[in-house]
C-alpha cells in the first residue's frame, strides 16, 4: 500500500517536472533577447582561424611531415650518437692534452715572447747548444766568475728521468746552477697547474723513438705524447757517435768509455761529466769525476759501492730512484739519471770500464 503510493507520488512529481521544464522551454524561446555585442562577428583582437579546407590539406601535411622527420632522427640519430660517443670523448681528452701542450709552450717561450725563457737557455724545442751566463764564486778566494753554463737539451729528458723525477728539478731547480727552482713548492713562480702543462709539452717535444711514429703498437693511446719501447733514432744514435769521435779526435789515448764520459758539451744529453765533473759544464773542467752535482767516483769508494760492476752497469742503466737501495748500501734520491734508453749495453759497459778505473 505505502509503496504504491509512494511510486503514484513519484510519478506526479516527474510529470510535474517535465512538463515544467517543457513550459519554460516555450515560454523563453519567445523572450529570449539577443546578448549585448553579439552583433560583432568576432573581436577585433583575433583573427579568423584556417578552415577546414586548409586545416586538412597542407597544415596537415606539414605536421605528418615533421612527425616523420622527428622519428627518423630518433631512429637514426640516437644510435648514431651511441655509436660516436666514445670517440668523441676520446678526442676531448687529447683536446685537453692539446691545450695543455699548447699552455706548456707558452711557458717555454723565452722572454722576449712571453715565456719563463725555458727555450733561452735549453734552446728552441729544448734541443739546446745554448748556455746560460752564471757567476761563479770562488769558496776560497770568494772572486767572481763569469761563466757560460751549457743548459741540456730536454727532449730527451724523459729517457733519462721519470716524470716524477722531472717534476721534483721543475719544482726545486738545480742548486748552484742556472737552473733554478720554477714551482711554488720550491719558492718559484710557477703553480702546480704551470709545472703540469710544462710537463706535457716537455713529453710533447721528446724525440720519438724508432717505430714510434703515427699510430704505431708503442704509443700509449691514453697519452698520446707517451711512446713506451722503440729504440733510440737512428739520428740521436748517430750524434753521440759523433761526439765520441770528436773527443777521440782530440785524447787520442782516450778509451770509448772516457770520451762517453766527457762528450757532448753544448746538449749535455748523455754525458756524465756535467754532474760528476766540477766546471764541466761551462768548459772550466776540474779533475775528472771529482764530484759536484754527482758524487766524486774517483778514489775507489764507488768502486766499494758496487763490489760488483754488473751492479755498477744495472744502476748507470735505470739510474737512481728515490728512497730506492742501489749497490752495496747505497740510497738514491732519484737525482741520478738512467741512461739504459740512451745508451747501448756496449757503451754503459765501456763506461763502467772507465769510471772504475778512476
Ligand atoms: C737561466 C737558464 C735556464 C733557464 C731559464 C731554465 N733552465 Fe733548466 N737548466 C739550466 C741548466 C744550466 C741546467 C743544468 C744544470 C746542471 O748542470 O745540473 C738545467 C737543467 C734542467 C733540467 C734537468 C735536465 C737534466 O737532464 O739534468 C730540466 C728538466 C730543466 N732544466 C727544465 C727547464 C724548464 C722547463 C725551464 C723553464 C721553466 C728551465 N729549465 C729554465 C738552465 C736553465
Ligand atoms: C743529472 C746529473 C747526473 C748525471 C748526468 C750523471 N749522474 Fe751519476 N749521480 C748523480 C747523483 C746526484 C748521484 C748520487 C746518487 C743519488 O743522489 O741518487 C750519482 C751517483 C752516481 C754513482 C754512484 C756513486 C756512489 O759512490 O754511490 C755512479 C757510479 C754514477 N753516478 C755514475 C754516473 C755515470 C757513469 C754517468 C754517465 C753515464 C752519470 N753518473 C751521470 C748525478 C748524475
Amino acid at each position: 500500500m505505502i509503496a504504491l503510493n509512494s511510486t503514484a507520488v513519484a510519478w506526479v512529481i516527474f510529470a510535474i517536472v517535465t512538463i515544467g521544464w517543457i513550459t519554460y522551454f516555450f515560454l523563453n524561446k519567445g523572450s529570449a533577447r539577443a546578448e549585448l555585442g553579439s552583433e560583432v562577428e568576432m573581436a577585433p583582437n583575433r583573427k579568423a582561424y584556417y578552415d577546414d579546407e586548409q586545416l586538412e590539406g597542407p597544415r596537415l601535411e606539414r605536421m605528418q611531415l615533421l612527425g616523420v622527420l622527428l622519428l627518423v632522427t630518433l631512429v637514426i640519430g640516437l644510435p648514431l650518437y651511441w655509436m660516436f660517443e666514445p670517440s668523441r670523448q676520446a678526442g676531448a681528452v687529447s683536446g685537453e692534452q692539446e691545450r695543455f701542450r699548447w699552455w706548456g709552450e707558452q711557458l717555454f717561450e723565452t722572454t722576449a715572447n712571453g715565456g719563463f725563457n725555458c727555450s733561452g737557455c735549453h734552446g728552441g724545442m729544448g734541443g739546446s747548444g745554448a748556455s746560460a751566463p752564471y757567476a761563479i764564486t770562488d769558496p776560497n778566494t770568494q772572486e767572481v766568475t763569469a761563466v757560460n753554463w751549457y743548459a741540456p737539451a730536454l727532449n730527451t729528458v724523459f729517457y733519462r728521468f721519470s716524470q716524477e723525477e722531472v717534476r721534483f728539478i721543475l719544482n726545486y731547480g738545480r742548486p748552484f746552477s742556472p737552473m733554478s727552482a720554477w714551482g711554488a713548492a720550491g719558492g718559484g713562480p710557477m703553480t702546480e697547474q704551470n709545472i703540469e702543462t710544462l710537463l706535457v709539452y716537455l713529453k710533447s717535444i721528446q724525440i720519438k723513438p724508432e717505430g714510434c711514429l703515427g699510430d704505431s703498437e708503442f704509443v700509449n693511446k691514453a697519452d698520446p705524447y707517451v711512446c713506451e719501447g722503440g729504440t733510440l733514432p737512428q739520428t740521436t744514435q748517430a750524434e753521440i757517435q759523433k761526439s765520441v769521435d770528436e773527443y777521440l779526435a782530440k785524447n787520442p789515448e782516450a778509451s770509448e768509455g772516457e770520451a762517453l764520459f766527457n762528450s757532448n758539451l753544448a746538449s749535455g744529453a748523455y754525458s756524465c761529466a756535467r754532474c760528476h765533473t766540477p766546471g764541466w759544464s761551462y768548459d772550466q773542467p776540474g779533475v775528472t769525476a771529482q764530484g759536484a752535482f754527482g758524487w766524486n767516483l774517483t778514489g775507489g769508494a764507488t768502486n766499494s759501492h758496487f763490489p760488483n760492476e754488473q751492479d755498477m752497469i744495472n744502476f748507470i742503466k735505470v739510474g737512481s730512484k728515490n728512497g730506492a737501495k742501489y749497490g752495496l748500501q747505497g740510497q738514491g734520491s732519484g737525482r741520478m739519471p738512467g741512461f739504459g734508453h740512451l745508451l747501448t749495453d756496449e757503451q754503459i759497459t765501456a763506461i763502467v770500464e772507465y769510471v772504475r778505473s778512476l
